[in-house]
Parts: structure tokens; sequence; C-alpha cells
């Protein structure tokens, strides 16, 4: 349908990193640019785009390949959508692209068929009528004309059908305006969705108009404030933002977005000068929302109106966020207020102080309400508590948890360690029953053999250590002299290596430093050790492959492991014994399903509590050069 042509000037001029850049938060790096992958929830980005090469690739996926291919995954756009999305990205003409055809797949029908409706409704607005009620109204509020613009505000008048009738004139199907959301049919009748309101059209990320929300603009007690859309082939309420196609770039350059209730309170905000801004409609946040916002920030800021019934609705909702591991603040409106009325009341850097001052994040705030409201109250206080331990379990990142933990019991004044067995309840339920969904042979088994590489690889660091270190010095202090391998094995008496062949090896040196003799690996050129001989050769030879790796993944450098050995080694043997307490941790909660076991649950909790604070120990440790 589009020709050759066209379709090559559309690639020759695109730029890949412009394309990709407006869909997610790309970081320069090197020649390249990274991100974190937009196809699955991740804390490292493994996400590239070659701007020489004018690919993405994202290594968590395997996805990969050129502009269209992104726009077909990430915006499940089909091949002719995400041309002409380019197309009209970079002002490259298409013949009839925007007429209603057969050929036109049902979608992009009603894009167009919507796109008309905002034309006729922004129009409306300079008519008399417009001028009279819908004006008049919006200058009432004090919206803007650039605001009008920005947001394609728009006036439905008074008519019975007067858009139905200017869509069948244009050539449009009566079946795809309905499918549009525009019209009711009732008893054979057909007739406009939207009537004398004030139209706020809803744009997807792209910019295109999928639904409406519709403002009365007299009070009339009999309808409802607002009208929307309903939902359509193409507005799918729990995955769309209000305000997000205006917000986005701002979203991510302050790398942070306010989360409002209103449409008002969005296009209020951005009136003053707040542009990081979108809004739920009203209702609470679904998974959906929480997904498209973390393309452009793991910054929320959520503000609450001043009346506390919203308030306790809305932070039911605010664990799905923690649970995508977005970092949630709340601002908490002075009584009465809402973001837009507040708005009037103060210009951009007032606004911006108050919010600055009053973020509070989620579980502190959850803390504050309790201590302000439920203190003498034991029945509501414990709830409350549960609830804040709840909000806490479901943060993925254990160290996070444990300030929470720690903060949570300082300020309520209640034992650390109650605390901890409460949330480790709810985590070992968490985990059991996820473990169960999973609970198909071969995926178990598969993840074990994960688990289990993962292990062997810190084994192997480990021993790579030893062999190619094994005589040196490991800390000179003075004329204190302490050996390597004398660190080494205290620091490894408690762990059980798996690998025969690094057990054998371990063994061997121990061995030969009782006897006071230090070994380096031409000690196992001897028949004796023929069965390991390869694999110490091995290890020490493919210093540099493994180091270059390292290198990416930790920024160690290879001179450098030498310099550093002693933080190396540390590490290297903690990311060890944390894998192995990960996996005891595992271990030990399958006991819970386990019947024919003896062990009754609170020891399994109990043991669960004691390995998890090691965890936590070595985590903390490990804090500064790895990511759990
Ligand atoms: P609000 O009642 O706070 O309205 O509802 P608002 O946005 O502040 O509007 P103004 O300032 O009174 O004009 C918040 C959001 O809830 C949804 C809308 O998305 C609204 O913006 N809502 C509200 C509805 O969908 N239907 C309604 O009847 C009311
Ligand atoms: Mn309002």
């Amino acid at each position: 349908m589009i020709n050759e042509n066209t379709i090559q000037e559309i690639k020759e001029r695109l730029d890949i990193v412009e394309v990709i850049g407006d869909f997610v938060s790309l970081k320069k790096s090197g020649s390249s640019y990274k991100a974190l992958s937009p196809f699955t929830s991740e804390k490292t980005p493994s996400f590239f785009v070659s701007p020489s090469k004018q690919i993405f690739k994202c290594f968590s996926t395997g996805k990969g390949g050129d502009a269209i291919e992104f726009l077909k995954e990430v915006e499940s756009m089909s091949y002719v959508e995400s041309l002409k999305y380019l197309a009209e990205k970079y002002g490259v003409e298409i013949e009839d692209s925007d007429d209603y055809s057969p050929q036109n797949t049902e979608k992009e029908s009603l894009l167009i068929i919507l796109s008309r409706a905002n034309e006729f409704f922004m129009n409306n607005l300079k008519t008399e009528s417009g001028q009279n009620f819908a004006m008049t109204y919006l200058q009432h509020r004090g919206v803007n004309a650039d605001m009008i613009k920005k947001f394609n505000i728009g006036y439905s008048n008074e008519d019975w059908d007067s858009l139905l009738k200017h869509l069948i004139k244009n050539g449009f199907d009566e079946t795809l305006i309905e499918k549009a959301g525009l019209i009711i049919v009732k008893d054979n009748k057909k007739y406009d969705r939207f009537r004398n309101r004030l139209m706020f059209p809803i744009h997807n990320i792209t910019g295109k108009v999928i639904a409406f929300g519709a403002r009365q603009i007299k009070e009339e007690k009999k309808q409802p404030k607002y009208i929307n859309s309903p939902e359509t082939l193409l507005y799918i309420k729990s995955d769309i933002l209000y305000g997000l196609y205006q917000s986005k770039n701002e979203i991510r350059k302050e790398d942070k977005c306010y989360l409002v209730e209103g449409y008002t309170d969005v296009i209020s905000l951005y009136q003053i000068g707040i542009n990081n801004v979108v809004s739920s409609s009203g209702t609470s946040l679904t998974t959906g929302q929480i997904k498209l916002l973390s393309r452009y920030t793991k910054n929320i800021t959520i503000l609450f109106d001043g009346d506390e019934a919203g308030l306790n609705a809305s932070l039911r909702g605010m664990d799905l966020i923690l649970e995508n591991d977005l970092n949630v603040k709340i601002v908490s409106l002075p009584k009465n207020e809402d973001p837009d009325s507040l708005s009037k009341k103060m210009n951009e850097s007032e606004f911006k102080n108050y919010l600055n001052s009053n973020e509070t994040d989620l579980i502190n705030y959850k803390v504050k309400l309790l201590n302000e409201n439920y203190k003498d109250d034991p029945i509501k206080k414990s709830d409350m508590i549960f609830d804040i331990v709840k909000s806490i379990s479901k943060i993925p990142n254990s160290i996070k948890r444990s300030v929470f933990i720690k903060e949570t019991s300082n300020s309520l004044n209640i034992n650390e360690n109650s605390l901890i067995t409460e949330m480790n309840k709810l985590l070992i339920n968490k985990n059991t029953s996820r473990s169960q969904d999973l609970s198909t042979p071969q995926k178990s088994k598969s993840d074990k053999i994960k688990i289990n590489n993962v292990i062997n690889h810190h084994e192997r660091e480990c021993v790579r250590m030893l062999v190619n270190y094994g005589t040196k010095d490991f800390e000179v202090m003075g004329l204190d002299r302490r050996s390597f391998i004398e660190y080494f094995l205290r620091e490894i008496e408690d762990v059980d290596f798996t690998n025969e062949s690094y057990i054998q090896i371990i063994k061997t040196f121990k061995e030969e430093f009782n006897r006071d003799n230090i070994i380096d690996i031409n000690y196992f050129f001897s028949e004796e050790y023929d069965s390991i001989k390869n694999e110490v050769i091995d290890l020490s030879t493919s210093k540099y492959e493994i180091s270059n790796k390292w290198k990416d993944k930790f920024n160690i450098h290879v001179s450098e492991e030498s310099d550093s050995l002693k933080k190396t080694t540390y590490n290297n043997i903690l990311r060890l014994k944390f894998r192995l307490v990960k996996k005891m941790i595992n271990d030990n909660l399958k006991n819970l399903n386990n019947e024919s076991n003896n062990i009754n649950e609170e020891e399994i909790i109990k043991i669960h509590n004691k390995l998890k604070s090691t965890e936590i120990e070595i985590a903390k440790q490990l804090g500064n050069v790895t990511s759990i």
C-alpha cells in the first residue's frame, strides 16, 4: 500500500535514537545508547541502541532490529502503522494516508474517525454556542489559550447528533463510528454520546486521539460530572495515562512524574509550568499504567487531594507501584484543595517548593498517618502496622526492605524482629504461591540448573583467585605479612563448595599450607593431579578472558585485579556466599511444601529469618559493588 520509494525515504530520514527516545529513556554510553529494557522489568540496563548501525538490541529478551521493528514490538503497531507513524514524525508524505478506505485496518479507521471528531469538537469551540458556553467556562476556570491548544480541548454542542451527521457526511461508516465510542445506539436510534460538554481528548503515546473525557458545563444533578469514552479497540483504560503524551519529554528530563487525579489537575499544573504530570483519570493505578510510566522514570510522586476519604482509597493501590520497584512519594495537599485549585494560589516556584518540602515516601507516609490517627486505637493500630509491613514486603529489593523495616521499627517503637517475622511470613507465602504457579517439572528443573550454574560460576571465581594469587602477599602492615592463602582459607572455612575439582584444588592448597608450603600451579603438573591439572591450567590462563567480562560487568580493570587483590577476593567470596545463602533460603522454603517432613512451620520461619538476615548482611557488604 505504501510504495517502495516512500518506504526508502522514511528509512533514510529517520534516526533510531530519536524514534526510540520517544518511548524509552536513553542514556549515552560510549558510541551507543543504553536503557532499561521496555520489554521486561529489569534493574540493570540491557537494552542498547546503536546510532551507527541504526539498530536496537535487547539482551534480556533477545529482541532486536530497526526502528520499525521497535515500534512493532513496543507499541504493537503493524508494519504499515509503524511506517505511517514514522512518515508523520519525519514529514514524509504518504498519498491518501488520511483518507478512509476499506483497506485500512479497523484500528487505523478508528484513529481517523477520532481525529476527525476531535477537529470537529475543536471547531465547535469557535462557534457562537462554543464561545458562549465552553469558552466562557474555560475562562472562568482560568484555562489559557496555550493549554486549550496544547491539550486540544474542544466542545460538543447541544444538538443530539451533530457529530454523527458530520462524520457520515464525511463518508465514515456508522458501525465504525459506534466502534469508536462516539455514538450511542439504543432502540434503533443513534445519537452522540457527548453533548454540551467540554471535550478533553485522550492521546496515546504517539499523540493520536483514542478517546475522550467530557465534562459537563452546567451543573446538572442527574448527569455525571464526566462522561468518558467506553473501552474500544484503541482505548484500553488500564494502559493509558492522561497527559503522558504532552508530558513525556519533561518526565524523562526531570526523571520524575507527578501523578494527579483529574484531567483539570494535569492541565492546571502544566499551565503554571509543572510539565511532568499525568493523571490516572480518577481510578487507582494499574500495572499497565505503571509499566508504561516506568519507561520514562522510576520516580513517582502522587498528589493527594486534601480529603482523607480519597486518600485512604488511593493508598491501597500504591503497593502495586512498590511491587514494580518504583520509588513512590506522596504529597497530601491542604484540606479542601486539589492540584487544580492550589495551582490558582501559587506560582510555579511556590508550588514546586510546596511539593519538595511535603514529599514523603510511601512507607513513612503510612507510618505518619498511623501516628497521627490511630495511636490510641490498638485494633486500628495493629491493622495499620500489618498494612505497612505488607507494603514493605512488596518491595523487591531486600536492602530497601530492611531499611524500611528499621525505620518503621524506630518511629513506631516496635521491636524490629517481630516486624521482620511478620514480613517474612508474607514473603514466604508469596514465594511458595509463586513456586506453585511455576511447578511444571520442566521449569523447576531448569531453574535449578540456573541456580547451580550461578553458584558454579562464583565458586570458579573464588578458586581462580586462589590459583592465580595463592603465593602473593595479601596484606603487608609494617613487618606483619599476611599471605593471600591464609586469608582465603579462613574466609572459605564455612563454605561448602560443590564442584569436585574445586574441592580437590582447595584441599591440596590447604594441606600444603598446613605443612608451611605455599604452592602454585606448577605443583599440579605431576601425575598425581592428572584429573584436575587441566582445570588448574584453565583457571590460570582464562584470567584475561574472564577479567574482560568483569571489566564490562563490574567496571573492574584487568590491571587492577591484582592491585586490588584484597577487595576482589573479598567480593568474590562474598558473592559466592550470597548465592549459597540464597540457595539455602530456597531449600528451606521447600520444606514448607514437603509434608513428609517433620519440621514445623515455626522452625522453618526461624531458619528463614536467620538466613534472611545473613543475606541482608552480605548484601549490605556487597552493596556498592553489586546489585541485588
Ligand atoms: P474529580 O471529581 O476530582 O474531577 O475527578 P476533576 O478532575 O477535579 O474535575 P473538575 O476540577 O471538577 O473539573 C477526578 C477524575 O475522575 C474522573 C475524571 O477522570 C476526573 O478527572 N471522573 C470523575 C469520572 O470519570 N467521572 C465522574 O463523574 C467524575
Ligand atoms: Mn478539580
